[in-house]
């Protein structure tokens, strides 16, 4: 949410800022801005609504005698996403720059501190009052006066500052929102999120909460707002170039779509033991003991995240017999829940940096929850803060529909699952089965993607309807939800996912001949029931969509459309089910020209609550 760069003692620095502010705009997008010190020590800025794009085409050959900058691009919280909103924002005087990520809490109260003092505002944003909150406490030392800038201010942040008075030097600082400085011959980077530095360096450190660092063209120096200071360790990042680009595809969302028979690949290698018929998750070994006692599971996240949590509920129940509460992260930090002594927490998070994960993690840690991870972006906030846990191994997910990270999630689940099944209620042989039937589903995913043709031509023949319905059963009632999220978010036509068994308690009231509704109908323990839920559509005049297991020849007498899936094991049935789901929205979108990887009004990582 919201991207951060800087760049210092390089030459090129527009240049880098702007290809750095490309990698990150998946995280926001509704504005972009640019401030540089020029060789005169004036500050430059270029500021734009809009895409990433429209700044660079504003900016043109525009190539000012500098070697330092910082750059951001916009997910707008407070104020309109309009070129006075967009960051760089400035104090009075015009010689202090200012990029940042969070949300300043108690922004009204200090505004008002300041404007009594004389401080003239210009824009409706929380982030203004920090610069002018720098400038009050400028004495010479722009380190010090963010520091202290800083020890005022509730909320979340990750800034970035830099200022004519000083323009030898980018000072930063964290607290809940991501930075990094990265290590380039002849120069230094900060970013936001490492993507915006690896064509330049793999070598990075990141800041910790509460920290504060001076960068300068050659050296850095980190230290916390309250004056410790901090040994940096310097770690070296793995991301490879090819794996945030689009390869060829037209969106990054087809591309992660078609990804998911690796990435399936990649989450359970290594982890499978067939000789004892379990799994083997390493950051789990450290808590054998509290999984083997405990009596209750919290699933919390977010999202397509909270919905591979619900999947891994049903999981995990069927097979390790655990009590499972999955919850909004969101509702459950506020709520006051109950943690039992033996509870373990798993927060569940692509990005790991969800404030409102990271912050039911807290709670339930506090209240004596062992907490543990499933993250995929390795070395995130709730991968670092948690106690353990499991990364999904799903590769860098840029699109801002989550995809292959939903169904790296669910796999990793089912491997919980199976760890937890058989330290408790399922025998050898059964865990043998499983360990087979994982085994088999990459081939399977690739055949479901295969079938993408004629998946596209039922989105031509329903792109212009303006209401879906998604229904499901058991394992595959989160993959309903998830399917409609995924229409709703990058097609903004309006789906509802529902259990199918609910329709008949009040969303029946919706179906006529106009409405197409999704059914999965896989040949597991409910499809009886389903195909009972079939006929009520029909009976109606709604057009269904079945998504069925291969060979079901009796849905076709039913359903309008069917698309079939690879036969499997109830527990599996989602990482099938949810490629048409995925692929479905896709192409509807698609026909309805929308901005696929970017969708309206969403960012990917939402790091304010
Ligand atoms: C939907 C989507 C969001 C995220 C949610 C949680 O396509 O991407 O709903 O799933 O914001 O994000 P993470 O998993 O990063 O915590």
């Amino acid at each position: 949410m919201c991207g951060i760069v800087g760049s210092i003692g390089k030459e090129d620095t527009v240049s880098i800022l702007i290809k750095g502010l490309k990698r990150l705009e998946y995280r926001g997008y509704d504005s972009a801005g640019i401030a540089v010190i020029d060789q005169k020590g004036l500050i430059l800025v270029e500021k734009r609504a809009g895409k990433v794009k429209d700044l660079e085409n504003e900016i043109g050959e525009w190539k000012p005698d500098t070697n330092i900058g910082i750059a951001h691009t916009r997910w707008a919280t407070h104020g309109e996403p309009n070129e006075l909103n967009a960051h760089p924002l400035m104090d009075c005087k015009n010689r202090i720059a200012l990029v940042h990520n969070g949300i300043i809490e108690n922004y009204g109260s200090l505004k008002k501190i300041l404007a009594d003092r004389g401080h003239f505002f210009r824009t409706e944003t929380d982030t203004e009052v920090l610069a002018h909150l720098i400038e009050e406490f400028y004495e010479g030392n722009l380190f010090e006066a963010v520091r202290q800038s800083l020890q005022e201010v509730e909320g979340t942040y990750g800034i970035a500052v830099i200022s004519s008075l000083e323009p030898d030097k980018i000072i930063i600082a964290r607290h809940g929102s991501p930075l990094a400085i990265g290590h380039s011959g002849g120069g230094m980077l900060v970013a936001s999120d490492t993507a915006a530095i690896v064509d330049h360096t793999n070598k990075v450190v990141y800041l910790e909460d509460r920290e504060i660092a001076q960068v300068s063209k050659d050296n850095y120096k980190i230290e916390t707002i309250e004056k410790v200071i901090v040994t940096p360790k310097l770690q070296i990042i793995e991301t490879d170039i090819k794996k945030i680009e689009k390869g060829g595809y037209s969106h990054f969302m087809l591309k992660e779509i078609n990804e998911q028979t690796q990435i399936i690949k990649d989450s359970i290698r290594g982890r499978l033991d067939r000789e004892s018929g379990t799994a083997r998750l390493d950051g789990l070994d450290r808590h054998k003991k509290q999984l083997i006692e405990t009596d209750n599971l919290i699933i919390l996240g977010c999202g397509t995240s909270y919905y591979a949590g619900l999947i891994g509920g049903y999981v995990i129940e069927r097979n390790a017999g655990i009590q499972v509460n999955v919850e909004y992260a969101s509702e459950f930090r506020y709520k006051n829940p109950v943690v039992r002594k033996n509870s373990i927490a798993f927060a569940i998070s692509q990005s790991g940096e969800t404030a409102d994960t990271l912050a039911a993690m807290r709670e339930a840690s506090r209240k004596g929850a062992v907490c543990l991870g499933i993250c995929n972006v390795v070395g995130s906030t709730i991968a670092r803060e948690s106690e353990g846990g499991v990364y999904i191994h799903a590769g860098p997910e840029i699109g801002v529909a989550s995809t292959k990270a939903f169904s790296a999630q669910v796999m990793v689940l089912n491997l919980i699952s199976l760890l937890l099944g058989r330290m408790r209620i399922m025998s050898y042989d059964e865990g043998k089965i499983y360990v087979d039937r994982i085994s088999e589903i990459p081939q399977k995913i690739k055949s479901v993607l295969d079938e993408a043709d004629c998946i596209k031509e039922i989105a031509k023949l329903y792109s212009d309807r303006n209401n879906f319905l998604y229904l499901g059963r058991g394992f595959n009632f989160p993959v309903a939800l998830e399917g409609a999220l995924k229409l709703k978010e990058i097609s903004y036509v309006h789906a509802e996912g529902y259990p199918a068994a609910e329709m008949k308690h009040g969303p029946i009231a919706l179906i006529d001949k106009e409405m197409p509704v999704v059914v999965i109908a896989i040949k597991d323990s409910v499809y009886s029931k389903v195909l009972g839920n079939i006929e009520e559509v029909k009976a109606r005049k709604g057009k269904v969509i079945a998504i069925a297991t291969e060979k079901d020849s009796e849905i076709q007498k039913k359903a309008d459309h069917v698309i079939y899936v690879p036969e499997t094991i109830d527990s599996l049935y989602p990482l099938l089910t949810v490629l048409p789901m995925q692929l479905l929205a896709y192409y509807i979108a698609v026909e309805r020209g929308c901005s696929i990887d970017q969708p309206r009004n969403l960012a990917k990582s939402v790091t304010v609550e």
